[in-house]
């Protein structure tokens, strides 16, 4: 019974609340600016890749007419330097002009008439980080309400050029201030990230009442290093991280970088199924207009998005970390399934790695297992059978699995998708 039991301890031992604006009950997917495109803002040299209105219509479309949309990658999310260096004459925001000829409300209609939702960024500090105005304490309510009424669905409030102080009073005056203006605008908070290191100096319960989500740690990178070093400190401080995500509020390691230029075929799918694992939302940060078949694939793959996806909430964990350089990964998922990931740190060659589902505490019976990245449904497997898994290095193997009871779900001789992910 330890995976059962183990199921209702993490699922009833989330007493905390979550921000009551009904959004984000399960991970938010998308797409967002800042790693793939940064501060480019030399429109007349880069006019493709610079951070202007004609870049978020251009994934805007891609998200739309290339299948992201069905998938539930709805968000457009802009990042920093998309605003003029000065405030209007009535003290609000403004959108460079040049870049976003028509400013941000026609961008956000663009989006919704697709059925996309858009995201904007603001500082609680004097400045954003890339040196635009901030929205420090006595602008907040001015700028929460200019972001309703020009229809935003989402803030990613950043912490640049504040202290601790100032934080601990903006991260919740943001949150009421954006509950005021009678839109449901999904909040995004950075605060965490800007109070370092672990035991967390940031109170996690607070954080899951204020914000629907929040950046732990520092910004990620096009690179293997920084995807590994990030899901590395996500899982160490697991027992701190993991109980403080639910429907509503959700830890956020930052965006897939799957489709750039820094991680292999193996590693791209590493971040995603690590990223399944943590019930991470997931950003694209890439370039949909020219994004390869097999980064697509990834990106789209049904299995490891239901998985991410699971309408009960809870967070994985790492079970266990092999000496040979196998990680363990598992999350309970809603009617009695499960997600399993078998990684590599090594870099030699394809290590196999042998266990049994009851080592990994699963409890008797045969389980059904559909492997996500091969596709493909194996041979009904009894826990205290030992098995072995083959996993490149750098690389995963990905499992759904099935609890005995669920076994009415399968078809095991077919090569389809368990009815769970259709
Ligand atoms: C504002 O907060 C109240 C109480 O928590 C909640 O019922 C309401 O739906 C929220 N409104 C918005 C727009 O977030
Ligand atoms: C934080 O900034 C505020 C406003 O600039 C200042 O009054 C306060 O002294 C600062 N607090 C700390 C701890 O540095
Ligand atoms: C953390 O926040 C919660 C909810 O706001 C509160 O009840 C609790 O007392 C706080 N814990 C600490 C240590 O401040
Ligand atoms: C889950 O497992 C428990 C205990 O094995 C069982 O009582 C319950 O009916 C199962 N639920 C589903 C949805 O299969």
């Amino acid at each position: 019974m330890y995976l059962a039991a183990v199921v209702c301890v993490l699922a009833f031992s989330r007493a905390t609340l979550a921000l009551d604006n009904g959004l984000m009950r399960t991970p938010p997917m998308g797409w967002l600016a800042w790693e793939r495109y940064r501060c480019d803002i030399d429109c007349e040299n880069d006019p493709k890749n610079c951070i202007s209105e004609n870049l978020f219509r251009d994934m805007a479309d891609r998200l739309a007419e290339d299948g992201w949309r069905e998938l539930g990658y709805v968000y457009i999310n802009i990042d920093d330097c998309w605003s003029s260096h000065q405030r209007d004459k009535n003290g609000q925001l403004q959108a460079d002009p040049k870049r976003f000829p028509g400013g941000i409300p026609k961008l956000a209609r663009y989006l919704h008439d697709r059925g996309l939702k858009l995201g904007i960024y603001g500082d609680m500090g004097t400045l954003t980080c890339g040196g635009y105005p901030g929205t420090p304490m006595d602008k907040i309510d001015i700028d929460a309400k200019t972001f309703a009424a020009w229809e935003v669905d989402m803030l990613k409030y950043d912490g640049c050029y504040s202290n601790a102080t100032e934080q601990e009073q903006g991260y919740p005056l943001m949150s009421k201030a954006l509950n005021a203006t009678g839109r449901p605008i999904a909040y995004s908070c950075s605060w965490p990230a800007y109070q370092g290191g672990l035991p967390p100096k940031v109170n996690y319960t607070q954080l899951g009442e204020i914000c629907n989500l929040w950046r732990n740690y520092g910004d990620i990178q096009d690179s293997w290093s920084s995807v590994l070093t990030i899901s590395d400190w996500f899982f160490e401080n697991q027992d701190v991280l993991q109980p403080a995500a639910g429907p509503g509020r959700w830890n956020d390691p930052d965006m897939l970088v799957i489709g750039d230029f820094g991680l292999s075929l193996d590693q791209s799918r590493s971040q995603m199924a690590l990223w399944a694992i943590m019930a991470a939302p997931l950003f694209m940060s890439n370039d949909l207009r020219t994004l390869d078949s097999r980064a697509r694939a990834i990106l789209q793959n049904k299995a490891a998005i239901s998985i991410n996806q699971d309408p009960m909430g809870v967070q994985g964990r790492r079970l266990l970390k092999e000496k040979s350089g196998i990680d363990v990964f598992w999350r309970p998922l809603s009617g009695n399934t499960s997600a399993l990931v078998f990684f590599s740190r090594r870099d030699d060659m394809p290590y196999r790695y042998q266990t049994s589902l009851a080592t990994l505490k699963y409890t008797s019976g045969s389980y059904q297992i559909y492997d996500v990245f091969a596709e493909r449904v194996m041979p009904t497997l009894k826990a205290s059978t030992d098995f072995v898994v083959s996993v490149n290095p750098t690389g995963v193997v990905m499992w759904y699995v099935s609890s005995p009871a669920g076994e009415k779900h399968w078809t095991p001789t077919s090569n389809a998708l368990p009815n769970h992910f259709l």
